[in-house]
């Protein structure tokens, strides 16, 4: 079996790189470990960059993303009982747009289906080798037995707990990490959204926020403790704190309803260098991880499979390998942007503890300073409907 692209895991990223090599004319194969409803049954983010939205119309999945998604002109941050509106169009002439991650990824399949790409579910033990020389090769097993795909390269898309990262050998990658003293307890509930944009509320109870995935489709989270558990969190008792965090006046509107899914996500950053080895190369959560206030992730996903598949374009088409020489480079100039952002809007939105400490009077400040600031309003608006690429 050889195919010229081996992506090894098929969430967001590995599935939209599939899809843009396949219309430049590319062949890859995509393994992915869990079946197709395991991929479509993960949560995901909702929020995507205008850039992102661009990327997914011209590799041809941008048709129910036009006609469902939702385009948001701003956000909302509350800030102790106060609301200050984030006008994302007047500070930047741009948007972003609300759709469901997994609702890409359903298009994502529809399309590869479409193209006749392959996709191999259940491939277990997935094994890239041989990655630093010129015929590396990726060894897997199904249930029809053992495989082994040749290929010119490797894209490691299979998110922060796969084998790709690992291959790169230990005395070249660097790590950096920040792991922070809570997680998001997070739900998902068939009712109306609260109001018709995001809201961030800051309240001494914890960080909340009020996102949805379409008109009849909420999604709320809670900052709880890292260790915390979701049977510690029924429906009724979700809601009584969601509302004890959020201005009177916002919580006036809230539609309670069944969750229909409940989760708790630990809040990290993290970034692998470099994003590849060899004929390896690595994109998305594989190399990068970011906390979810924000919603980079899913967008960081799209941007490195932009350079990723640009990179490779030109190594086919024109015989040109300048860009796969640079691609980590580039796309960690981008990564780190986003880390920065995330972190810092993270940092500035969470309880962390400290009470009547130094820092926790700079958070206040940040807050007032962003209130009274256009200067600090649109460098927020830049950064959350993102950096040019
Ligand atoms: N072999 C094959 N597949 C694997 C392996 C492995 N050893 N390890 C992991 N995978 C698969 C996972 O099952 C998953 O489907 O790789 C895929 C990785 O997908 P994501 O974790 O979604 O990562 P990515 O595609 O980079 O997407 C990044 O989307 O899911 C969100 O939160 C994520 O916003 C982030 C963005």
């Amino acid at each position: 079996e050889r195919t010229r692209v081996a992506i090894i895991g098929g969430g967001p990223a590995g599935l939209l790189l599939a899809l843009i090599l396949h219309r430049a004319g590319i062949d890859s194969v995509v393994l992915e470990r869990g079946s197709r409803d395991d991929v479509l049954s993960r949560m995901g983010a909702d929020m995507l960059e205008k850039a992102t939205t661009d990327i997914l119309r011209t590799a041809g999945v941008g048709g129910r993303l036009d006609r469902e998604g939702l385009v948001h002109d701003g956000f909302d941050i509350a800030w102790r009982g106060e609301v200050l509106h984030i006008p994302l169009r007047d500070l930047t002439g741009k948007t972003v747009t609300i759709y469901g991650e997994t609702e890409l990824t359903h298009d994502l399949y529809d399309a590869l289906d479409e193209a006749g790409v392959p996709i191999i579910h259940g491939a277990e033990d997935v094994r890239p080798q041989d990655i630093a020389t010129d015929a590396p090769f990726v060894t897997f097993h199904t249930v029809d037995g053992e495989h082994s795909l040749e290929c010119d390269y490797v894209a490691g898309c299979d998110g922060f707990h796969g084998v790709c990262r690992q291959t790169i050998p230990a005395d070249l990658l660097r790590t950096f990490e920040r792991v922070y003293p809570f997680g998001w307890l997070g739900i998902l509930t068939r009712t109306p959204p609260i109001q018709d944009e995001l809201i961030y509320a800051h309240h001494a109870r914890g960080f909340a926020l009020c996102s949805l995935r379409s008109p009849q489709l909420s999604r709320y989270c809670l900052q709880c403790d890292a260790g915390d558990d979701v049977a510690n969190w029924p429906d009724e008792r979700f809601f009584d704190e969601l509302e004890a965090r959020l201005p009177v006046a916002v919580a006036a509107h809230l539609k309670r309803g069944p969750s229909i899914e409940k989760s708790i996500a630990p809040l990290r950053s993290f970034v692998a260098e470099p994003m590849g080895h060899g004929r390896l190369f690595l994109a998305g959560d594989a190399a990068h991880i970011v906390p979810p206030a924000g919603a980079k992730g899913l967008n960081l996903a799209v941007s490195d499979v932009h350079y990723l598949s640009r990179a490779l374009i030109a190594h086919y088409r024109d015989k040109d390998d300048q860009l796969l020489k640079t691609y980590s480079e580039t796309a960690l100039a981008r990564v780190w942007k986003a880390e920065r952002f995330s972190w810092w809007f993270t940092s500035m939105i969470h309880m962390f503890g400290e009470e009547g400490t130094f820092s926790q009077r700079i958070q206040e400040a940040e807050f007032d300073y962003l209130a009274g600031s256009q200067a600090a309003q649109t460098a927020l608006a830049e950064n959350y409907v993102g950096l040019p690429y």
